[in-house]
């Protein structure tokens, strides 16, 4: 890892890989701390010395107090979450003040967005029968999907900073609860009618608490770049959920792969100098879509209990399977990835056996080792794999790549050859401290 550069960290799979562990790692060696996409869909743990951090909206580095932490335009951001979200640091004794902003033109997720959200997935759920596919996309109700549709539709939305400009967003609200109570209707909701007062005065009672964070990150950020500091950006969700490049259409709202940085920043693509990553050394999904690895079976059960694979968003159980190095590929290949951060292998122990995909067959009897972000062809695909031996013993003290079992450091390096990139980080506990960072020249190939 080159210190004094910019680094993005970016989600391989499908998410939850461990990207707020390594963003809180990483944050020591950077001194902004940046959201660029996504909103409180997000779920990222850290654990430091044992005690449990869960972020949703605010950058993993808030627990160094000397770092700035950053929500960047491309955000939607639910207020209330994030007052909830500062408060219940707060009260740990995190410092949340003048080391957090928050930029004016991230957009708000508004209680009607995920009203919305959860109304459409109920009504496409229902109607499971009357299509061949299942058109609910298990989202996880936190109004992501509708309030970046209102970004994309302009006129309806609703950004941070008009939360500080009363006149404008009363006015504003006037017109969209109308809009939108007949919405809402229409989708099934018996709500009564969206007051315009009511939500004005509470979201302008927001804006007031949120005040002193929000400002234009844009300078911020180029100010700080100008000033020699450097920038650790933070994927939320992960690459095959992109929205241009995911398993569309069973994806989210927003480009979380690298590409979404410069959008979602207004920091151009040539500043960022490394991008890391992060994979789980297995497979995991959350909600709907297509996942060709998938071991709906005692192994796939046995991973998700040694993994305790329970989404820290919503608390629905992931579905898990074996290591898809088609799909690592292939986002490695979008987000430009220079390194990989194996996470979660500590799960493996105890395996009698390993399973890496390295290529799919075709239903035309053809294998290609190219991923295909299509929901509908995905499916029809026969992973092919690698079998090779696992181990026996328990990984989690482990401090040195060189310790690891052999069957271990030959899985690590096996991931190396076929990706081409190497692992310079190894994460065998979901502590701070249960990490093995492994020097380039460590790894196989570089
Ligand atoms: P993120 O969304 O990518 O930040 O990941 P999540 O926090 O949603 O999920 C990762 C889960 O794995 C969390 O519960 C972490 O505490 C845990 N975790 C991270 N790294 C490891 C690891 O190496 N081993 C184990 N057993 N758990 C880990
Ligand atoms: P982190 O940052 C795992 C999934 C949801 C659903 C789909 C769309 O913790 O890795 P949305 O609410 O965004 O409209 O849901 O995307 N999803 C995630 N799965 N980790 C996440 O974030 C996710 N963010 C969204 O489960 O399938
Ligand atoms: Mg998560």
């Amino acid at each position: 890892m080159k210190m004094g550069s910019n680094t993005a960290v970016v989600g391989l799979q499908w998410g939850d890989e461990g990207k707020g562990k390594i963003v809180d790692l990483l944050t020591a060696e950077h001194d902004y701390i940046v959201r660029y996409n996504g909103g409180a869909n997000a779920g990222h743990t850290v654990v430091v010395d044992g005690k449990k951090y869960a972020l949703h909206l605010i950058p993993s580095g808030i627990l160094s107090p000397e770092k700035y932490c950053v929500i960047g335009n491309g955000v939607v951001v639910d207020p209330e979450k994030l007052l909830e979200e500062i408060e219940s640091l707060e009260q740990r004794g995190v410092t949340v003040a003048d080391n957090l902003k928050i930029s004016d033109r991230a957009h708000v997720v508004m209680p009607y967005h995920k009203e919305h959200d959860a109304a459409l997935e109920k009504v496409l759920s229902s109607s499971a029968g009357q299509t061949d596919k299942n058109l609910s996309i298990g989202t996880t109700k936190r109004g992501i999907g509708p309030a970046y549709a209102d970004k994309v539709h302009r006129s309806l939305a609703i950004r941070m900073g008009d939360l500080l400009d009363p006149d404008h967003l009363r006015s504003k609200l006037r017109v969209i609860c109308a809009i939108r109570t007949r919405e809402l209707d229409a989708l099934g909701l018996d709500t009564p009618p969206l007051d315009p007062t009511v939500l004005a005065d509470s979201l302008l009672r927001m804006g007031e608490k949120l005040k002193p964070h929000i400002v234009d990150t844009v300078y911020t950020l180029h100010e700080a770049i100008d000033d020699g500091k450097t920038i650790l950006f933070e994927g939320a969700n992960a690459c095959l959920l992109d929205i241009d490049h995911g398993t569309f259409p069973y994806v989210t709202s927003s480009n979380c792969s690298t590409l979404g940085i410069p959008s979602g920043t207004g920091i151009p693509g040539r500043n960022i100098d490394q991008v890391v990553g992060i994979m789980k050394a297995y497979t995991t999904r959350v909600g709907e879509g297509p996942f060709p690895t998938e071991e709906l079976t005692e192994t796939g059960d046995r991973i998700r209990e040694r993994g305790n694979e329970y989404g820290t968003t919503t608390g629905r159980p992931r579905r898990c399977g074996w290591l898809d190095l088609v799909a690592v590929r292939y986002s490695a290949m979008i987000c430009g990835t220079t390194s990989l951060a194996c996470m979660l292998l500590d799960v493996l122990s105890t395996f009698d056996e390993l399973k890496i995909c390295t290529a799919y067959k075709l239903p035309d009897g053809t294998v290609t080792d190219r991923f295909i972000p299509d929901a509908h062809r995905l499916p029809s695909l026969t992973p092919i794999y690698e079998t090779m031996p696992g181990w026996s013993e328990e990984i989690t003290d482990a401090t040195d790549r060189e310790t690891l079992p052999p069957e271990a450091r030959h899985y690590l390096e096996r991931i190396e050859a076929i990706t081409g990139l190497p692992i310079d980080i190894i994460s065998v506990g979901p502590d701070r401290a249960q990490t093995v960072r492994s020097s380039p020249a460590a790894g196989a190939v570089g």
